[in-house]
């Protein structure tokens, strides 16, 4: 504490009179210690203020750091169940999902990616993927509808683009509201389309969803998929450069990992999983296995990335003990990433309302203080946590944005073009 700014009021001396020098040593003297003991009282009796109990101390720490969560389902499951009719529902609650405000509120949520989303369908979009049919249309219904809730709801939610808009939307008290997009096969495989999801606010796009597209192998669901080009397609690496260039998150859900470790070795931004889990513990190729896992990081050939962990039963378990899947077992998922990669790496993904069941404990948009409290149990202190809730994913988005800054300066729109399609070959009109 300096009490140079008090003396050195405009108008008087620039050397201190006697008088002043002698106010100076009194606040030196009695004034500063007074107030640093003040201080310490203060520090201690909010000490008191924290809660013993696991569950208390999680909801203590999540009002300062609430969670962020990388994949929620809210849109798709509004228009399946309402047809997208604003006025047929009440965002508020209740609602038959896993979300609603008063839920989320509950659970500490400060901010989310709503899950832009529409089914892929391989089967009609034909052998080459040149048939996206009604897909860039139902995409932009999408988008229509979560933007139109967020505005609607506005006391509750705000529309962010960047990382300092959700710290501005936390402090207004708003549930920062952020669009991410499932799937390149939404694109209509046209980069001039992801430029315009870009403006319209979609700051993650995850690379495929379960089936293969014109620009990357999928992992598939539950039934591995056939592998089309052996991971990325030529398209595909102009994707990912393009999408480092606009600053939209290369999102590694889904993907093959053919698909993750050739996207990793080309980007130059950071990257995410908005909603996986750890192949470790369920053998599949939805989750994500160690080899993959080793990439990210800090230092040579590593990429700096946020895992966030999916809580789907049937991802964080094998078929048989799918169904006894509880906090602990998605706390296991946390600690396995974290403990090989460090806990600068994870985050939280729950895919509610995109499941059809939920862990134990983490049923719903209010349960997220029971996994932060098994994590006390197990010793995780208020810094990793509120890595864990946000600060891991906000420094990936920054990372983003700071990359797509540097680019934009020297690169222009990416003009690749997908060599099925020669509706854009031009030369139709000789003038
Ligand atoms: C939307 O929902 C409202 C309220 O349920 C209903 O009155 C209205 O007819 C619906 N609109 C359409 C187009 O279905
Ligand atoms: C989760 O289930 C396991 C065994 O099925 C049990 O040992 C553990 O205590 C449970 N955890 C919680 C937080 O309920």
């Amino acid at each position: 504490m300096s009490s140079e700014p008090l003396l050195g009021t405009p108008g008087t001396s620039s050397s201190p009179s006697p008088t002043l020098a002698k106010r100076k040593a009194i606040l030196t003297t009695v004034v500063v210690p007074i107030l640093l003991l003040a201080g310490i009282i203060f520090v201690a009796i909010k000490g008191e203020g924290i809660p013993k109990d696991d569950l208390g101390k999680a909801r203590y720490y999540l009002k300062s750091s609430p969670v962020l969560d990388g994949h929620v389902d809210l849109p798709i499951a509004m228009r399946e169940i309402y047809g997208n009719n604003l006025s047929a529902f009440d965002l508020n609650g209740p609602l038959p999902g896993h979300y609603d405000t008063s839920r989320a509120r509950k659970g500490h949520l400060g901010g989310f990616f709503w899950a832009i989303f529409t089914e892929c369908r391989e089967e009609e979009e034909g052998a080459d993927f040149m048939i996206p049919s009604v897909t860039v249309r139902d995409t932009l219904e999408q988008i229509d509808l979560s933007v139109n809730l967020i505005e609607k709801y506005s006391s509750d939610y705000a529309l962010c683009r960047t990382a300092d808009d959700v710290m501005a939307a936390i402090r207004a008290g708003k549930i920062a509201s952020l669009l991410g997009m499932e799937g390149a096969h939404m694109l209509g495989n046209s980069l001039g389309v992801l430029r315009t999801y870009y403006d319209l606010g979609v700051r993650y796009l995850t690379l495929t969803h379960s089936c293969n597209n014109a620009f990357a192998d999928s992992a598939g669901i539950f039934g591995d998929v056939e592998e089309r080009w052996g991971g990325l397609s030529p398209l595909g690496r102009e994707l990912v450069k393009e999408m480092n260039r606009l600053g939209i998150i290369v999102d590694l859900s889904h993907v093959s990992d053919k698909t993750a470790l050739q996207a990793l070795s080309i980007t130059r931004a950071p990257v995410m999983w908005s909603h996986s889990c750890a192949r470790h513990f369920n053998d599949m190729q939805r989750n994500i296995p160690d080899e993959v896992l080793d990439k990210v990081g800090k230092g040579k050939g590593k990429v700096d990335g946020v895992v966030m962990v999916n809580f789907y039963n049937n991802f964080a378990l094998p078929k048989d003990q799918a169904p006894f899947a509880n906090v602990s077992t998605i706390a296991d998922h946390i600690e396995y990433i974290a403990d090989r990669i460090g806990r600068h790496h994870v985050g939280i993904g729950s895919d509610y309302d995109g499941v059809e069941v939920t862990p134990a404990g983490l049923e719903d948009v209010s349960k997220y203080p029971n996994l932060f409290a098994e994590l006390i149990k197990r010793g995780w202190n208020q810094r990793d946590l509120s890595l864990l809730a946000g600060g891991n994913l906000l420094r990936i988005m920054r990372g983003v944005e700071d990359v797509s800054k540097k680019l934009r300066k020297h690169e222009s729109p990416n003009m690749a073009k997908y060599d099925k399609r020669h509706d854009l070959d031009g030369h139709k009109i000789d003038f």
